[in-house]
């Protein structure tokens, strides 16, 4: 069997490419990635913002870890080495969609540093907003959307996130969010960084 395959693989290149699609679209790509607990408004805020942006005919895609997890990482737990591998897929799926020109918002718990860290470099600090949806394990746990907590304390689900597994805080994210203030002031400080970071030119 031949075991040297990768070395047979040669990248191919595109005449439409990244920079000439950006021209086009009128604003960058780049992920936006919101990291916090299960319940802490990661989703409600990138859906929220996405609403924005696509009305201002903005180029934008969401990935939810639910989601994903229901296809791309189905077959992913939620152990240490799992968590790894569903963010490393998710991180191939972005390269792509960055490439696309695509401004693409990350919805995914992803609770330890060295993940994030990770993903930071294979997309290149440049390409990568880190925003971490601060909300108290307290207001996750009362929130409890899908009664996922519930089942965590009952035993009924292992390694859940901030019951039996930990959620490393963000020491410096691009972008600080109170989990508990409404959806519209939360969208209007991330729209406020896509402007300062030169991605978008305006946003009504
Ligand atoms: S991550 O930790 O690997 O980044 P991800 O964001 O993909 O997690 O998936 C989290 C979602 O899966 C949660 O919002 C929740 O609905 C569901 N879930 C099911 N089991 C767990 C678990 N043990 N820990 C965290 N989330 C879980």
């Amino acid at each position: 069997m031949n075991d040297d395959f990768q070395n047979n693989i040669i990248w191919q290149k595109y005449s439409i490419t990244r920079i000439k699609r950006q021209r086009k679209y009128g604003h960058k790509s780049v992920a936006v990635w919101f990291t916090g607990l299960s319940g802490s408004g990661k989703s409600s805020i990138a859906n929220f913002l996405e609403e924005i942006l696509f009305k201002n005919g903005i180029k934008t895609y969401l990935l939810d870890g639910d989601n994903i997890r229901s296809g791309l990482c189905t077959n992913l737990s939620f152990s240490v080495a799992d968590r790894e591998e569903n963010i490393r897929r998710l991180g191939e799926v972005v390269k792509l969609m960055l490439d696309a020109g695509i401004i693409v918002l990350v919805s995914v718990i992803s609770p330890y540093k060295y993940q994030r860290k990770m993903i930071c470099k294979m997309l290149g600090k440049k390409n990568f907003l880190e925003v971490f949806v601060n909300t108290p394990l307290s207001v996750c746990e009362n929130r409890d959307p899908k009664n996922l907590y519930k089942k965590a304390r009952m035993g009924k689900i292992s390694n859940f996130t901030g019951v039996q597994s930990i959620y490393e805080i963000p020491d410096a994210p691009d972008v600080l969010l109170d989990g508990t203030e409404s959806l519209e002031k939360n969208s209007k400080k991330l729209i406020k960084a896509l402007y300062s970071n030169k991605v978008i030119p305006f946003c009504s």
